[in-house]
């Protein structure tokens, strides 16, 4: 049993295997939150002693005693205007004006199975091992109801929570904030890890110690955002990536966002995370209800690596749906930095023909295939082939792909449209836009009004017989505008506070319906890069692209950052040309393919340009990351070196769940004069266990041998033997690497 009531102390506990969670409904029926930590029995309610604290209120029927203070205590979801002046969960301003939530326990139930959010991604159950608890709570002066929903992963260390709230009285009320979870730390000393950044500069970690008052990690855009990634990790001082206490905090929700940590005037922590309440304002008439999206907390004991395995295990197993959810992808090529705008069908052919020569399995065509779109100022909504560049249309381009061995892929970007656009000319209503104002132009782009249900249905209709139509295998479903105008044209008055919303709601009915009357086909998800890297999205595009910037060096620091919280089968990675498109930089061929093998691999060039070596030496990549596939897709991955930033080189290790396999990936990026060798400690090994060194790889501009270069002599040694606890505890020793980013792969077999 995940979830234990105790009758006599009424506290409800969720135990995972390394973590407790305990709850208790206290005087007056308000729902104390005890204790969320590294696994333990018993009740935690003797932490907590009577205290008249000044300026912290009662209860009005405990004014007399005056030692209980929601102002002081933990709360388990905190309401509002109600004496704790400390962040709040929920928000309630009833049609008599009457603002704040005073919450107070009715009942609980408990269930096997994992709880479902119509209409948001949700974690699923595949395993079976789910358990359910429903905490209700109410507001008496406004009549809501909330429901918290728990679901416990006892294996996996998670815990997934949302809350439901209803509205049981006879008028309508607007919630201000709806919070999807509230998490009291009261005792000990925490640090928030966030991941901050922009276009081509992804998810960059920020560790920084709490200081009294409010602190987050936020996005008002609309999108969750290339520049506060809505993952955080609340770390205890000192933690690391083998030691020490962290808790992970991961939406479910890919638009507007905010995580908010309070540090309160005793040195308690409290954690409120959800949709972001400034720009949210949501109508509830009598009888209805609003469903908070679902957040996971993930705990680890075991520091940062720990924790973003459990992560990534839960993301790969419960989050991703459908057959690509944990199976080896397709390699790809996309044509966009191959061709951008500029092509034919025949150019694209002979891109294709290039690309299957190279042994790769999926072509996609990216933007530029549709309408008038010969730049990025026009043409959006016109899902039709151009008719100049395709004058045939997509079948027999894809029916000549195909033909060659290839499956075909399609870049679209629904939820956009251009001013010059046949769509827009037909349907100037369907977007965005507050009346009495010029909308807000991104991309010289608008943003269709996903509130709207005919757009969702225009929208599906339009994609899936596209989808139907055509012989495609993959989907790019790119975004490139945060949103602005935040009117909808087609909601009341009074529900304009729901917009940005309501926009998220109707892009997920979109991909919902669309990924399950497609299932074969793979979504990649795209926002400008990954502008909408989020555990929401990815609950239907079971990889989204990493970021627009392909620079292998730059690359290191984006994919070292996204991977805290999501799995390599998630960050979309290319091999790109050199020099590389956005910062000019040359590196070597083979690097480049290190740090894209490290994610859902793929090309990004044009195999015309390639020397013959070059091809030659892309086959043998493509035949090495067929072969490593499963590791990729299901391996247990270790950061060996911290952030690229600090130092000069970087290194990371994937080591299959059964730890008979073990492929240590190293990037020098930075050359050294008289560099000393580069020495490292593997992980997740098996101690007692002999590992042969199989592989051993050397990738740069400095020919093999080079007595300079240390590749030579003291290159490492073939089916060389080692325990795995030596190459734990001792390590391993890597000549230094020289020239242009150099790089080295080297693959360890259980013996
Ligand atoms: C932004 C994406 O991130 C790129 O990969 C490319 O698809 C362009 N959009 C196309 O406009």
């Amino acid at each position: 049993m995940s979830i234990c009531f105790d009758e006599k102390n009424k506290t409800l506990t969720l135990h995972t295997r390394s973590s407790s969670y305990q709850m208790q409904c206290g005087p007056l029926g308000y729902l104390l939150h005890l204790y969320y930590g590294k696994r333990a029995e018993g009740s935690f309610d003797y932490l907590y002693l009577p205290r008249d604290c000044g300026f912290s209120p009662n209860p009005h029927a405990l004014r007399d005693t005056r030692g209980w203070s929601l102002d002081t205590l933990p709360q388990e979801y905190s309401g509002a205007c109600c004496g704790d002046y400390r962040l709040s969960a929920l928000e309630v301003v009833t049609d008599r004006g009457v603002r704040g939530a005073d919450l107070r326990y009715v009942r609980h139930r408990c269930s096997p199975g994992k709880y479902t959010l119509p209409g948001l991604p949700c974690a699923l159950d595949p395993d079976g091992e789910a358990e359910s608890l429903t905490v209700t709570l109410a507001d008496a002066a406004s009549g809501v109801e909330v429901e918290l929903c728990y679901a416990v992963f006892p294996q996996q260390d998670v815990i997934a929570r949302s809350a439901v709230i209803h509205n049981r009285g006879s008028s309508p009320v607007y919630l201000e904030q709806a919070a999807s979870l509230c998490l009291d730390l009261p005792f000990g000393t925490w640090e928030l890890l966030r991941f901050h950044g922009r276009h081509c500069m992804e998810r960059q970690p920020e560790r920084l110690p709490l200081p009294r008052g409010i602190t987050e990690v936020s996005s008002l855009r609309g999108m969750s955002g290339h520049q506060q990634n809505p993952f955080a990790v609340l770390c205890a001082p000192g933690a690391g990536e083998e030691e020490g206490t962290c808790i992970g905090v991961m939406p479910l929700w890919s638009g507007s966002h905010r995580t908010a940590v309070e540090v309160d005037q005793s040195g308690g922590l409290r954690l409120v995370s959800g949709i972001h309440p400034a720009q949210f304002r949501w109508r509830l008439e009598p009888g209805e209800c609003f469903a908070a999206p679902e957040t996971l907390l993930a705990f680890s004991d075991r520091g940062l690596g720990q924790l973003s395995r459990v992560l990534h295990r839960f993301i790969r197993n419960n989050i991703c749906r459908g057959p690509f959810a944990r199976a080896p992808r397709p390699v790809l090529l996309n044509s966009w930095e191959a061709a951008y705008m500029d092509f034919d069908a025949d150019r694209l052919l002979t891109i294709a023909r290039g690309a299957r020569d190279l042994g790769v399995e999926l072509f996609v065509l990216d933007d530029g295939w549709f309408g008038a779109r010969d730049d990025d100022n026009r043409a959006l909504g016109d899902w039709f082939p151009s008719p100049t560049k395709l004058p045939g249309g997509l079948e027999p381009l894809i029916e000549k792909i195909n033909a060659l061995g290839l499956k075909f892929g399609l870049w679209v970007e629904p939820e956009m449209v251009s001013e010059d656009s046949a769509l827009y000319r037909a349907h100037p209503d369907w977007v965005l836009a507050a009346p009495g104002r010029e909308p807000v132009m991104g991309r010289n782009q608008l943003v269709l009004d996903l509130c709207r249900p005919e757009v969702v249905d225009w929208l599906y209709g339009t994609l899936a017989g596209l989808l139907s139509r055509c012989s495609i295998s993959y989907i790019k479903w790119d975004c490139n505008r945060c949103l602005a105008d935040l009117y909808s044209p087609f909601l009341p008055p009074e529900r304009q506070g729901e917009v940005s919303c309501r926009y998220m709601l109707g892009l997920y009915r979109l991909l919902d319906r669309l990924t399950r009357a497609f299932p074969q086909v793979l979504f990649e998800g795209c926002a400008g890069g990954g502008g909408r890297f989020d555990a929401g999205m990815l609950a239907y595009c079971p990889q989204i692209w990493c970021s627009d910037d392909t620079d292998p060096v730059e690359r290191l620091s984006i994919q070292y950052g996204t991977s805290f919280g999501y799995p390599l089968s998630a960050m979309g990675a290319h091999v790109s040309a050199a020099p590389n498109h956005q910062t000019g930089r040359s590196s070597p061929l083979g690097t480049r393919f290190v740090t894209a093998m490290s994610g859902a691999f793929g090309y990004e060039l044009d195999p015309g340009a390639l020397t013959e070596a070059e091809k030659e030496e892309i086959r043998s990549q493509i035949r090495r990351c067929r072969r490593f596939a499963g590791l990729l897709c299901d391996g247990d991955y270790y950061r060996l070196t911290g952030a690229p930033e600090q130092g000069d080189w970087s290194a990371w290790l994937l080591v299959s769940p059964d730890r008979s396999e073990a492929l240590l990936s190293v990037v020098r990026f930075h050359p050294r004069a008289n560099p000393a060798p580069l020495h490292l400690f593997l992980r997740g090994l098996d101690p007692e266990a002999a590992y042969a060194l199989e592989e051993t790889d050397v990738y740069g501009n400095v020919v093999r041998g080079d007595p300079v270069a240390g590749q030579g002599e003291d290159a490492p040694a073939l089916h060389a033997r080692f325990s795995g606890a030596a190459l734990m505890y001792g390590g391993y020793t890597l000549p230094p690497l020289f020239g242009d980013a150099p790089s080295a792969q080297l693959y360890f077999q259980k013996q």
